[in-house]
């Protein structure tokens, strides 16, 4: 049974996870962790990625979690396997669920992928697709300046970020794609200049995708419902993201450590 678990992004990103499951399971008490010092870490070596996720969730397992969250594609996709052989609990990461649901969805046989420029170069989402529907035409591409973007306070409809937005998401127009996975958990946050660019195309949020899997394959938990916040660093625009990111958590109330110096 379930009480207590770890939920680690890169950077703030990952509390568009941490707010699914916490719908998902009122009762789990939870830790989020954000690397805000090492953000982002999508354009990394699978090297570096793996060594960074290592780190967050020994940072983690202090707190007694019984498992872990990855709220992060470029973890999820990059390092998962060795996490989970390195570590001795259940650790559950964005892409298979998210890959199955757009397999399921998709009416035209299209389905888009976006995410960071290591998460579309591991393949992860393509083969996790491929796996729930071979018959799936898959069109993926990397977006490496939305992370940049979220992390540094850009509003979700400002027009840099519909322009980029606009930019990266024409080799989509010609694919008949009716679903598309934000294989970044930093990219809900674009999700409105996303369906404008897309209109028709359900947009897939990975953590959402996680919670509703999670929270079929689990009963009820035994927890005190309590989250606590935890960033290795405080960058300039913080207050801004994580009010961005999600208005219900106090900027204040996260507190900031950083073990990995
Ligand atoms: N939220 C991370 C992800 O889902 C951002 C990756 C990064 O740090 O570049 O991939």
């Amino acid at each position: 049974m379930l009480r207590r678990i770890g939920v680690f992004d890169s950077g703030i990103g990952g509390l568009t996870v941490l707010r699914q499951l916490r719908a998902a399971f009122p009762e789990l008490d939870m830790i989020y962790l954000g690397d805000v010092a090492r953000v982002p870490y999508g354009g990394r070596s699978v090297e570096t990625i793996t060594r960074y996720a290592c780190d967050d969730v020994r940072f983690l397992l202090r707190f007694g979690v019984d498992a872990i969250v990855v709220a992060c594609g470029t973890v999820s996709s990059n390092a998962l396997d060795v996490l989970r052989e390195t570590f001795d609990l259940p650790i559950y990461g964005v892409i298979e669920s998210a890959s199955r649901l757009a397999a399921q969805l998709t009416r035209t046989g299209a389905v888009g992928v976006i995410g960071t420029q290591a998460t579309i170069r591991s393949g992860a989402y393509q083969r996790y697709i491929a796996a729930a529907d071979p018959q799936v035409h898959i069109t993926a591409r990397a977006c490496p300046l939305l992370v940049p973007l979220v992390e540094n306070g850009v509003e979700p409809m400002d027009p840099v970020a519909e322009m980029i937005v606009d930019r990266y998401m024409s080799p989509f127009d010609s694919e008949n794609i009716d679903v598309m996975i934000m294989g970044c958990t930093h990219y809900p946050v674009y999700r409105p200049a996303l369906e404008k660019r897309l209109p028709g195309v359900a947009m897939i949020d990975v953590g959402e995708a996680l919670a509703q899997a999670l929270r079929g394959k689990f009963g009820q938990g035994e927890g005190q419902g309590t989250t606590a916040y935890y960033a290795t660093e405080r960058s300039a625009a913080f207050d801004q993201v994580v009010r961005i990111m999600d208005p219900g958590v106090d900027p204040a109330a996260i507190r900031v450590e950083n073990p990995f110096r």
